[in-house]
């Protein structure tokens, strides 16, 4: 379970996240939905115990962020929008340096290793750098390394960019699987169709404020819009600029 109360996190001068408020329960997937440089990695980042709150109170598993990151950090995989990988080591070496980092058993590393990589369709890259890897192959290392401690918390930060259908369908199927056995997931997109089909519960997030919560069909019903693209839109103020600028677009090129 997440609890996030009151949440405030600034850079200086700059206000990230300005006092949201969210609660994620066992066995559900809450999206966080937002346009560009609205807070949500800030809150994810805060949520996995890397970066610590100006100000509000977050619990992890029960355990507070500002308290004990450590074990707020045990606890949860972290999934970043960039992946941190060591580019010279190969992704066999990534996972056992992940494992004893993690203390995680021999055996059971093993055996975890063994099932995400064949999962994700990874097998034939074990041996190669990490620097030489495509895109997506990186992003699969990267929720494979998030998830080999089966942590009761995941945070997936725009994690589906660059999988192929087959490993989004994979990933998806996992996060079903995840859900089922009570634990909690945030998960950031852009991808709203992605979002309807994945999430619970949706957070839209703008300016640092969590500004609609609810179930897809809530929002429909709060924004009277048909589309969750269009009650995205309409949420962020969006919706006529957007097509004021198409109109202009058209008149110009
Ligand atoms: N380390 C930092 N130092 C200064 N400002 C930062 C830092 N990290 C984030 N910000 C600022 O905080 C705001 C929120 O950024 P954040 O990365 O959380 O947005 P986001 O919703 O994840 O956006 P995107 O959809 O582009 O990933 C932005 O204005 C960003 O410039
Ligand atoms: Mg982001």
């Amino acid at each position: 379970m997440i609890e996030v109360e009151n949440l405030v996190k600034r850079f200086g001068s700059i206000v990230a996240v300005n006092g949201i408020s969210f609660r994620v329960n066992d066995g559900e997937i809450y999206g966080l939905l937002g346009p560009n440089g609205s807070g949500k990695s800030t809150t994810m980042k805060i949520l996995s115990g890397i970066l610590t709150p100006t100000s509000g109170r977050v619990l992890v598993g029960g355990v507070d962020v500002s308290r004990d990151p450590l074990r707020v950090k045990e606890i949860t995989g972290y999934v970043p929008e960039t992946p941190v990988l060591y580019e010279s080591l190969t992704p066999a070496e990534f996972f056992n340096f992940v494992g004893s980092v993690r203390r995680i058993p021999e055996e059971k590393l093993q055996e975890r290793v063994e099932t995400l990589v064949k999962a994700f369709g990874i097998e034939k890259y074990l041996g190669e750098m990490i620097g030489s890897l495509s895109f997506g192959t990186r992003q699969k290392v990267s929720l494979i390394s998030a998830m080999l401690h089966d942590p009761e918390v995941l945070i997936l930060d725009e994690s589906m960019n660059g999988l192929d259908p087959r490993s989004a369908r994979i990933l998806r199927e996992l996060l079903m699987d995840f859900r089922e056995e009570g634990k909690s997931i945030v998960f950031s997109t852009h991808v709203l169709a992605l979002a309807e089909t994945i999430c619970d519960r949706i957070g839209v997030i703008y300016n640092g404020e969590i500004i609609a919560e609810g179930t897809v069909k809530q929002l429909k019903e709060l924004a009277q819009e048909e589309s969750l693209e269009d009650v995205f839109l309409k949420l962020t103020e969006s919706q006529e600029e957007v097509a004021t600028i198409v109109q202009a677009l058209r008149e110009t090129l």
